[in-house]
């Protein structure tokens, strides 16, 4: 049956274009904490329909990005066209048309929490990263899923559940404990973290959204670097 992004990526690409929690929240903290990228390499790992390839090209950066949909990579072609170099590939698969230590940053935005094998797919990610070069990624905040799933704070599961009617979606929780176990495990340090604030632009358009996410986090970004 293939999972949501697979069977319906545009309703995903209408969404995320405008929806407070990604254009509003997830795109601009992450953005910022990817940095200056002009005229460095940039990989987009699960890039969806190319709303972050986009952005980060017109910061000057080459892009490479890759999603295990194949409708999610025919979007990022339409909106990209020949801008950026694009392919279907899964993740919990070895890069292996990506030589190591070749790609100046990562970007993995609200992906990771798709993954059964994090660690391994962390690790790819590494590889093919230079040494010194950083990897953002933005998750689920764990006390957001805590708090909307209940039992424990400190379960390991996957997750089934269903968005704004007929959204179904599997994701992993975890303590953040157990994510920062993982990015350790997969060779990478974390150089920040960020738990980031709605901006004015969030609350004229979502008040009720911005009043939300200011006083309870709803995703958590870390920018991890491959020690040198
Ligand atoms: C919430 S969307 C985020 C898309 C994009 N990063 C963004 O923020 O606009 C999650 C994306 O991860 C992709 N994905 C999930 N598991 C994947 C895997 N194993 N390999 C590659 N892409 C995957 C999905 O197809 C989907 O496009």
């Amino acid at each position: 049956m293939g999972s949501i992004y697979e069977r319906r990526p545009a309703d995903f690409e209408r969404h995320a274009a405008v929806s407070p929690y990604n254009a509003l929240y997830d795109r601009p903290a992450m953005l910022a904490l990817l940095g200056d990228v002009h005229g460095r390499l940039v990989l987009d790992a699960g890039c969806g329909p190319g709303l972050y390839a986009e952005e980060i090209l017109a910061r000057g950066a080459e892009v490479i990005g890759f999603d295990q949909s194949v409708g999610m990579v025919e979007l990022a072609r339409a909106r990209l066209g020949d801008r950026a170099t694009l392919r279907v590939h899964d993740l919990c698969q070895p890069l292996h048309w990506i030589d190591d230590a070749t790609v100046d940053a990562i970007v993995l935005a609200l992906v990771i929490h798709h993954l059964d094998d994090r660690v391994a797919a962390l690790g790819e990610l590494r590889r093919v990263l230079h040494p010194g070069g950083h990897l953002v990624l933005s998750t689920h905040h764990p006390l957001a899923d805590w708090r909307r799933l209940g039992g424990s704070y400190f379960a390991i599961e996957p997750v089934e559940e269903v968005w704004q009617g007929d959204w179904d979606v599997r994701y992993w929780r975890q303590p953040l404990t157990a994510s920062c176990a993982e990015f350790f495990e997969a060779g990478s340090l974390i150089e920040k973290v960020v738990e980031p604030q709605p901006g004015p632009e969030l609350a004229a358009l979502f008040p009720q959204t911005y009043e939300k996410l200011s006083e309870r986090p709803g995703f958590i970004m870390f920018r991890l670097v491959r020690p040198s």
